[in-house]
């Protein structure tokens, strides 16, 4: 062998066994765990137990290594037993991970995510993860499963509360905020907690908004409407995913190999823990996808997902299928891998236990402050005929009335497990605590719940009313109408809240309808009969501080809908990135305007409800101010676009009002003609912007082809040369629009 060769091999030979050192250290870790590890170890840490303290049976679990991970022990003293026994007792001393569904704050509460995406502030949704992470993990709690980020199209689907609404890009922004609040800048730091994408994958198109059902979903709208908020959570960090419950064209997601390993590991060489759902797993056997738990076991391992929450398939059957060769062990050490690995990424090998500080992190005056200021943006002001908002000071006396107006658990909304009632702020409570010394405040609920149909208590509230100078009528929803397997087929206002304010509108007070529900309801003859409508979601522990401030204009309404909200149930799904179809909705004649004896022919045949026309009751992107906002014309600094340059759309905002507020300047774009049909208009960009009164400030947004990119048949993005209009509007149904080409 000649000289040169010798060096050359010597050189490679460095080479590889430098790289092989130089091996991310954690992995190295990692791989010299599971070289160690029996196969019934691998199986334990795959195995997720719900907490139920210092039971002997789960002692012992921990003890022989068959359990890693722990949901819902929410006692930092039972956190601390049951982690030494894993890491003083155990053979490996692998610690286990603590999880709970922090899903909106763990004891100060926030909006729900529906609220909390309709600020359209980034920064709210970051700051009440941040929250929630410092509150959770002062009791041990290191792991949660959120964000929700399910695309949500359907208000009769209860966990359209959890979500962050229709639309994938606004989903995808506060998504990764949340991302970003739960896990903080280093997620090994004591009070950062491993963030969850939730769920994997379109379970928001449950058919007929029906909880859990079935979804049928192309691939390429998965491609384009589903995938992208995850895709998102990833590029924020997410820690770990969620399988959804819902089966995805005839796939249960924890059973999709398509799902689970060619778009999340392949695509996507995501390296976080797949967690099934609680049970998920163990119900692929009623979905009619296994005929029993053990090929529930195989088929999940098989697709990867690497923990079965609750479902108990992976401890009962995985070592028995691993031996018979049904699932091969390199399956089962991926898993394990991807486990560890968030065990060291969370800091659990060098810090496993949790400081026993009692209640010291939770409801401190700046949570509670993060709580209301996010309460505050996540109103939306629907309507405010005669600027009846905010109540002048000429206002002397105020009606508060209505089954939400005192209801400290309600307004907490869903998935608040740990909530303290007691803790809420009412509205009835703050108006009384904050404006008490300048309105006189007579309360007179009416109806005691939101679905009460004894209407004997609204003679009450009318009596009150009249004594008032404006009313004000909370309305909506008890919490237990929202979220998982919440669904509502009508989703009206419960009870007798319709009649209750037809009885407050016959005193001829004006009336101030305040809804807090966990989803758009079909409210439009109680938005003809309001003055004005403040849609304020479920708000959260201080919701009553932030309408109290909204309704006497300490505050200004600046929230946006994430949602559309339809004029009635049967115009659902009903959003605003529709197709056009062939025959856009034009003439519209609507039922009553039929002549009777109409022949067939006599009106047209475009595509639209004949009861309901083809617009929403409101559109989404669509919120008031206690100001006025003026678009000017929208200007682009070029009218061609190159594939490789980038397009500046700039309008100027004018505050043409006497409010200093803010605005969500939402940018849109449609592409007019493609090899697919496109959607009349996608959100591209947004920018909420405080002007002041009189005050005008000139927006910019930079448009390259990469935003212009959509999913083709061969399953490859890709922008499209062609014509392009695009809106900077306030709303998605309104604005000036410019065209453009791409070329
Ligand atoms: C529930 C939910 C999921 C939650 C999990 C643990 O059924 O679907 O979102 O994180 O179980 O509570």
């Amino acid at each position: 062998m000649k000289i040169k060769d010798i060096i050359i091999l010597a050189l490679l030979l460095a080479v590889i066994t430098g790289c092989s050192e130089k091996k991310d250290p954690v992995e190295q870790k990692i791989d010299q765990l599971i070289s160690q590890m029996t196969l019934k170890e691998k199986i334990g840490q795959m195995n997720q137990l719900t907490g139920i303290g210092m039971a002997d049976d789960m002692t012992n679990a921990v003890r022989n290594g068959d359990v890693g991970s722990i949901l819902n022990e929410i006692d930092a003293v039972t956190v601390n037993k049951l982690q030494k026994i894993a890491v003083e007792e155990s053979r490996l001393k692998i610690p286990l991970i603590f999880a709970r569904d922090v899903i909106h704050g763990y004891k100060t509460i926030f909006p729900i995510p529906l609220g909390q995406a309709a600020s359209w502030n980034p920064a709210v949704a970051e700051s009440g993860a941040r929250v929630a992470a410092e509150e959770a993990s002062s009791v041990g709690i290191r792991w949660t499963f959120a964000p929700m980020i399910d695309i949500s199209r359907d208000p009769r689907w209860g966990r359209i509360a959890e979500s962050c609404g229709e639309d994938p890009y606004l989903t995808s922004v506060i998504g990764a905020a949340m991302v970003k609040g739960f896990q903080g800048d280093t997620l090994s730091a004591p009070g950062s907690i491993a963030a969850c994408a939730k769920h994997f994958v379109g379970y928001g198109a449950s058919e007929s908004g029906k909880d859990y059902n079935t979804t049928w979903i192309p691939e390429l709208q998965l491609r384009e409407v589903y995938f992208p908020p995850f895709q998102a959570a990833i590029e924020a960090g997410a820690a770990t995913f969620m399988c959804s419950f819902n089966d995805i064209n005839g796939v249960p997601a924890s059973g999709s190999t398509f799902l689970n390993r060619q778009v999340l590991r392949k695509e996507w060489k995501y390296d976080g823990v797949l967690v099934s759902d609680w049970g998920s797993i163990e119900q692929m056997i009623p979905h009619g996808f296994c005929a029993d738990l053990k090929e529930a076991g195989e088929k999940a391992a098989i697709a990867g997902v690497d923990i079965d929450m609750m479902g108990y398939a992976y401890i009962n059957h995985l070592e028995e299928l691993v031996k018979s060769g049904a699932v091969n062990e390199k399956l089962i050490d991926e898993a394990v891998r991807n486990i560890l690995r968030l065990k060291f990424r969370l800091g659990l090998f060098e810090n496993p236990y949790v400081k026993e500080q009692g209640r010291d992190a939770f409801y401190t005056e700046s949570s509670l402050q993060k709580a209301k200021d996010a309460a505050i943006e996540s109103v939306v002001l629907l309507k405010n005929d005669n600027d009846v908002l905010p109540l002048s000071n000429n206002i002397k006396s105020v009606a508060v009335v209505g089954p939400l107006s005192d209801s400290q658990a309600d307004q907490l909304g869903t998935w608040c497990f740990d909530a303290e009632p007691e803790h809420s702020v009412t509205p009835l409570t703050a108006i009384r605590n904050d404006y008490g010394t300048q309105v006189r405040v007579i309360a007179e609920e009416g109806l005691t719940y939101s679905r009460d149909k004894n209407a004997n208590g609204i003679s009450k509230a009318v009596a009150a009313a009249r004594n008032a100078d404006v009313i004000l009528f909370f309305a909506g929803e008890e919490a237990v109408l929202s979220g998982e397997a919440r669904s509502r087929a009508d989703i009206s206002l419960p009870g007798k809240q319709m009649e209750m304010l037809a009885a407050l509108k016959q005193t001829g007070k004006p009336v101030v309808m305040i809804v807090m529900a966990g989803r758009p309801l079909t409210i439009e003859k109680e938005v003809e009969m309001a003055d004005a409508v403040l849609y304020a979601f479920h708000g959260g522990t201080m919701a009553g501080p932030a309408l109290a401030d909204l309704i006497f204009g300490k505050a200004i309404p600046s929230g946006k809908l994430p949602v559309t909200m339809p004029r009635m149930v049967g115009q659902v799904p009903v959003y605003y990135s529709h197709k056009m179809t062939g025959r856009p909705a034009q003439n519209i004649t609507l039922i009553d305007d039929i002549e009777v004896g109409a022949k067939q022919t006599s009106i047209g045949f475009t595509s639209y409800h004949l009861d309901a026309g083809d617009s929403p009751l409101f559109p989404f992107g669509y919120g008031l101010s206690y100001t006025t906002f003026k678009y000017g014309d929208v200007k682009l600094s070029a009218t061609a676009l190159g594939m490789n340059d980038e397009l500046t759309a700039t309008c100027d905002i004018t505050n043409t009002g006497n409010y200093t507020a803010s605005e969500v300047v939402q940018l849109y774009i449609r592409d007019k003609v493609g090899s697919l049909v496109r959607p009349v208009k996608e959100l591209k960009g947004f920018d909420k912007v405080q002007v002041e009164a009189g005050q005008t400030k000139t927006i910019s947004f930079t448009i390259t082809a990469n935003d212009l990119a959509f999913w083709h048949e061969d399953m490859a993005k890709r922008p499209e040369a062609g014509d392009f209009t695009l809106w900077i509007a306030t709303d998605s149904s309104s604005g000036t629009s410019v065209d453009f080409t791409l070329r």
